[in-house]
């Protein structure tokens, strides 16, 4: 049985379908606490990212991830190219880069590679020197909210401008959180390795500010889970938080 979303209905006909991919150490973290690049999961595991690319119409990541690590968020190649082209999808997943307050760094690997749309997501608090920067790197630019991105707003106009059916989220934590505080994650796939980072200061598979209260958390059921090798790979759908319904 293939490994990526069953059924792919979002939580609203006006949002798309929104799946989390993380890959977390023994002790919660998704990388050291420098944040450098260290990729601490086995080949299956960087298999299966692609795998889980190539049910996406676009991949989303946050300014940390994309200019701390030489990410180009393709599709991976042969055969996963055909594996798309099965599903109907285009060649390349269209890319999302996360930056409310346009701190990303121009010079990240994922500018350097034009092979699909590259939409940077910001808030109206980005100064406008850096905004007209990423202009001229994004194929296009989306401003919603004012302190933080709106995700509710952005992904509502990711499905009806660029027809994102599917996103995928490859992190990092503080992107994860966000969407996941929001309500609006409906899979995480999860790889459990058997590794440990220590350090306070180390991400985590959610991030951000959190919630207050175990009523406020997003509460997952256990839809799949194997072990290959020493690593656990598991499938989590989220219930969406009545609190947040509202946004659709
Ligand atoms: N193990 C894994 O599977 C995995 C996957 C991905 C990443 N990682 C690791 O995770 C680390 C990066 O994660 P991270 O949490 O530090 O950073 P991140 O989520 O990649 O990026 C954080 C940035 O995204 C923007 N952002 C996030 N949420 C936002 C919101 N609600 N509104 C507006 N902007 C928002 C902000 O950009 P501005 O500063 O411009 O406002 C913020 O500084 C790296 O070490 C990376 O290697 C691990």
């Amino acid at each position: 049985m293939p490994w990526g979303p069953t059924s792919r209905k979002p939580f609203a006909a006006n949002l798309p379908f929104v799946y989390v991919n993380v890959a977390m150490t023994a002790d919660g973290k998704i990388a050291p606490a420098s944040r450098n690049f260290e990729p601490f999961s086995s080949r299956r595991d960087r298999l299966l990212m692609y795998e889980l690319r190539s049910y996406a119409d676009a991949i989303m990541s946050g300014a940390r991830t994309l200019d701390l690590n030489p990410v180009k968020l393709g599709n991976g190649g042969e055969p996963y190219t055909r594996m798309r082209w099965r599903r109907g999808l285009a060649e390349h997943p269209v890319r999302i880069v996360v930056s409310g307050h346009a701190t990303i760094d121009p010079d990240a690997e994922v500018f350097k590679h034009r092979f699909s749309p590259i939409i940077v997501l910001t808030s109206q608090c980005a100064p406008v020197k850096r905004v007209k920067k990423l202009h001229s790197l994004a194929d296009e630019l989306g401003v919603f909210g004012k302190e933080q991105i709106d995700f509710p707003q952005a992904l509502r106009w990711l499905r009806k401008k660029w027809n994102v059916k599917s996103l995928l989220c490859e992190g990092g934590g503080e992107v994860n959180g966000a969407l996941f505080q929001a309500g609006l994650v409906n899979e995480l796939y999860l790889t459990l390795c058997p590794v440990i980072f220590g350090g306070r200061d180390a991400p985590t598979p959610a991030d951000g500010e959190g919630v207050e209260a175990l009523a406020e958390a997003s509460q997952l059921r256990l839809r799949r889970i194997k072990r290959v090798g020493a690593e656990f790979f598991l499938i989590y759908r989220a219930l969406r938080p009545a609190a947040r319904r509202d946004h659709d």
